[in-house]
């Protein structure tokens, strides 16, 4: 099989993934049951063997992925990929490389899986289930879950009130990493886990509905790191904190008009119910500025003018911290997944102001990703802290490319598990 590896000049990591991914696909196609690969880019490209090893298996690991828990997926034929070198000192990084690639892309996997689970079989009840499932027979990870009760002694409103038109009740979920020996850092990875958005009585048109089950992908990103977490073992304590919740709408809904009061005592006027992500994610982030980390970063289908700026396939990175900003980045770029910073411009914050409590929930009509953020920040206190808009790349509505097929995409995944490697 011979495949194109484009041009030279434009040559780069992800073209290496992308072959493999190409190579799979078609040896599969031809029901091939072994395949041997030249470690490509190590050699003439002039790559690290390492990293071409990582990006080959992502690639055929990425590229072999089927949703198939409705319809019984056609079976897979290719049940070998080997790669070869004729240098014998790039063996042992090629090893390494595959190892990293295994993690990632089976780290993506858990979350791909996550997020295509239609919203009938994926309750808020099942995401704390899926936690905990993480959590059996690994040591390093224990699992704290908060119940309704719970929350409403926290003074958990702003949550809460999302919850309330819904019959599936709310939790807050709570994993945590111990590293051996002395962590060098401590982090919080928190995700919007909103199981289906309906917009609850801001209602959604039924066509922007379609895919909202794809609302709780940050929560899947926190989780997909959290399945391989104990084979990255990273130098860091790592938190990992959601709120999950449904948005429906119902007599016991919240209202556009209500005012709720969240864990950190700001009340906020709620103008509209479909922006309850940023509601959520307010308990949800004073929750994890009471753990006290070093930083925080959020993941979170935040909102859809993040995807009118950015499009389908680059999220969004805000952050109140620029050494954090470009952390986040690097590691994106070195993850081939794509990420571009916006601004939290603070000529937008007064758009927030309400003549009733100390915030509205919405910021007029222009720059939505942004004031979307800035209304965050009033919940991570001082503490440094990104927020990862991931709106448009969660969820594919057709395929992205060799190794990325429609629906959920496990886009962020690989970043944070390149940063806390990097730790
Ligand atoms: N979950 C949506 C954002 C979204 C849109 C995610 C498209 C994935 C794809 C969010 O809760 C929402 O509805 N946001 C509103 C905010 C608005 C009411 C201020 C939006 O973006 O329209
Ligand atoms: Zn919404
Ligand atoms: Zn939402």
């Amino acid at each position: 099989l011979v495949v194109g590896l484009g041009k030279k000049k434009e040559f780069e990591l992800d073209s290496v993934r992308k072959a493999a991914a190409v190579s799979f696909g078609v040896a599969n196609a031809l029901g091939v049951k072994r395949v041997v690969s030249v470690l490509h880019g190590a050699g003439n490209g002039g790559l690290v063997p390492r990293d071409c090893a990582r990006a080959i298996t992502e690639g055929v690991v990425l590229a072999s992925y089927r949703f198939g828990i409705y319809v019984k997926p056609q079976k897979k034929q290719v049940d070998a990929f080997e790669i070869v070198t004729s240098d014998g000192r790039a063996v042992r990084s090629a090893e390494l490389g595959i190892e990293d690639g295994e993690i990632g892309a089976e780290g993506a996997i858990f979350a791909r899986d996550l997020v295509n689970m239609p919203a009938n079989d994926m309750l808020p009840e099942t995401l704390v289930e899926k936690a905990k499932e993480i959590g059996v027979g690994k040591g390093s990870i224990r699992v704290r879950v908060y119940d309704q009760e719970k929350l409403e002694k926290m003074g958990a409103g702003s949550l809460l009130a999302v919850a309330k038109g819904s019959d599936n009740p709310p939790y807050l979920v709570h994993m945590i990493y111990t590293p051996e020996g002395k962590a060098k850092k401590k982090v919080c990875l928190v995700g919007k886990a909103v199981t289906f958005d309906s917009g609850g009585l801001s209602l959604k048109p039924a066509n922007f509905m379609e895919t909202m089950k794809c609302d709780m992908g940050g929560s899947a990103v926190v989780l997909g790191v959290f399945s391989v977490i104990d084979r990255l073992a990273p130098k860091a304590e790592v938190h990992g904190i959601f709120g999950a919740v449904e948005n429906m709408p119902s007599g016991k809904a919240f209202r556009p008009g209500d005012v709720v009061t969240a864990m950190n005592k700001k009340t906020i006027e709620v103008l509209n119910t479909d922006a309850e992500g940023r509601l959520t994610l307010a308990d949800t982030l004073t929750y994890a500025t009471k753990q006290k980390p070093d930083f925080i970063i959020d993941l979170a289908t935040l909102t859809g003018a993040c995807v009118v700026a950015l499009g389908e396939e680059i999220s969004a990175v805000m952050s109140n911290d620029t050494a954090l900003t470009d952390q986040i980045l690097s590691a994106a770029k070195a993850a081939d997944e794509k990420m571009w910073p916006l601004p939290l411009e603070k000529n937008y914050k007064p758009l927030l102001k309400s003549d009733v409590a100390d915030l509205k929930n919405i910021g007029g009509r222009w720059g939505g990703a942004i004031t979307a953020g800035l209304f965050l920040e009033e919940f991570v206190a001082e503490i440094p802290w990104a927020h990862i808009d991931i709106a448009g790349a969660t969820f594919a509505e057709r395929p992205i490319d060799a190794y990325t097929p429609k629906g959920g995409t496990g886009h962020a995944v690989r970043t944070l598990l390149e940063l806390l490697r990097s730790i």
